[in-house]
């Protein structure tokens, strides 16, 4: 297992769609275990495998509360195939967004088809956090982010911030090397 660094806005990997996973294997377990061990630190309730760069349909989640036993989850190919009509509201963050957090309405309940890490067929049907947390990563497996479900006002700010400051630590970067190069 290793800790694997999180890709954060704007960096457009967290765009991409990503592809079905074929087969079940102890590559894609070894996969999952980076992506426990990176969400666990950060620490975060769920993580999709494009936040570490890797383009692949899985997804690892635990939404157990601190004072409960951790409830890791893995979930490859995620599918909804079911949401309510009834709808919610959480003050959603992301791995990838630091420090933002949002009001994300969305389907209450939804159901979802996946292949568990032996790849066996399962199926669960989810509420309350647990349900946000599912929508919320399968969007990431989807190119989507959860700022792409609020007001374009908002997520223009968003979006500007995290380029503006992209953009200030790679100045701060290059001015690094130039005095590095200065004394050589
Ligand atoms: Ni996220």
């Amino acid at each position: 297992m290793s800790l694997r660094p999180i890709l954060t806005l704007p960096d457009p990997k967290l765009k991409l769609v990503s592809a079905p996973i074929t087969k079940v294997t102890d590559e894609t377990r070894a996969l999952a275990a980076d992506m426990f061990e990176t969400m666990y630190e950060a620490p975060g309730i769920g993580l999709a495998a494009i936040q570490i760069g890797e383009p692949v349909r899985l997804v690892v989640l635990d939404v157990a509360r601190k004072d409960e036993e951790p409830r890791p989850m893995t979930l490859v190919n995620p599918e909804i195939v079911w949401s309510s009509t009834e709808r919610s509201v959480y003050e959603e963050g992301c791995l990838s967004i630091p420090e933002i957090f949002e009001e994300v309405e969305r389907p209450a309940m939804v159901t979802v088809r996946f292949l568990d890490a032996q790849g066996a067929e399962c199926e669960m049907t989810a509420q309350g956090v647990l349900a946000t947390c599912l929508q919320h990563e399968i969007d990431h497996v989807e190119g989507i982010l959860f700022i792409d479900h609020i007001s374009k006002l908002k997520r223009d700010r968003i979006v500007r911030k995290f380029k503006k400051d992209a953009k200030r630590k790679a100045e701060e970067k290059e001015d690094a090397d130039g005095s590095r190069t200065a004394v050589a």
